[in-house]
């Protein structure tokens, strides 16, 4: 079980395709930190494909009420950053229900956020790139931590099987495009 924090995230693209990996992994709860209530308009639906409707998203405003939700949720807060004491990403033993939050395009996590959270780690890079797109970030994060975990989805052509039930809320949302 895992959630997905959105902090202070600015760009629609990045909120749309951040909602459809996490949807596509079976995450709980999607939560959008920051003072501007985030509405999925037009252009993160052109990324998400409505999946946010799939899934349960938490608004919150502050850090402060952020940490306070960890808290009560019983999920350990896990900020996805670069920073001198993170833990590489490919080393980490996760908890079993983490909340993988990833920080804006323009500035990152800060760092007195950093120090609320339970860890830090970080994706190694190997290229002349000081810094990966917040959206690919949170996707190897989210991949990382769902890695070894079992399925018996099978593929079906270039897709995944989808059973009747779950094909019913995908079609609505195809139909409400
Ligand atoms: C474009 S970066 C933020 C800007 C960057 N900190 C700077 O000072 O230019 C957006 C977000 O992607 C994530 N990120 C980018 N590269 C990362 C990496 N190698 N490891 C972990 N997180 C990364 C972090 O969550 C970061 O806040």
């Amino acid at each position: 079980m895992f959630t997905t924090v959105l902090h202070h995230l600015k760009s629609p693209e990045n909120a749309g395709i951040i909602v459809r990996t996490h949807v596509a992994f079976g995450g709980r709860q999607l939560v959008v930190v920051g003072p501007e209530p985030w509405r999925f308009k037009k252009r993160a639906q052109a990324f998400s494909r409505h999946f946010e409707q799939l899934c349960e998203v938490v608004r919150l405003v502050t850090d402060d009420e952020f940490f306070a939700w960890c808290a009560r949720q019983g999920c350990t807060p896990i900020a996805v950053e670069i920073s001198e004491t993170s833990q590489l990403l490919p080393d980490f033993a996760f908890p079993s229900h983490p909340a993988l939050i990833v920080g804006n395009e323009g500035t990152g996590l800060p760092p007195e956020f950093l120090s609320r959270c339970a860890h830090t780690v970080m994706i190694p890079q190997f290229g002349p790139v000081a810094c990966l797109n917040a959206a690919v970030s949170c996707g190897m994060a989210i991949y990382e931590f769902n890695r070894k975990r079992p399925t018996d989805r099978k593929a079906e052509g270039s897709k995944f099987h989808l059973s009747d039930t779950e094909k019913r809320p995908t079609k609505a949302l195809a139909a409400a495009r």
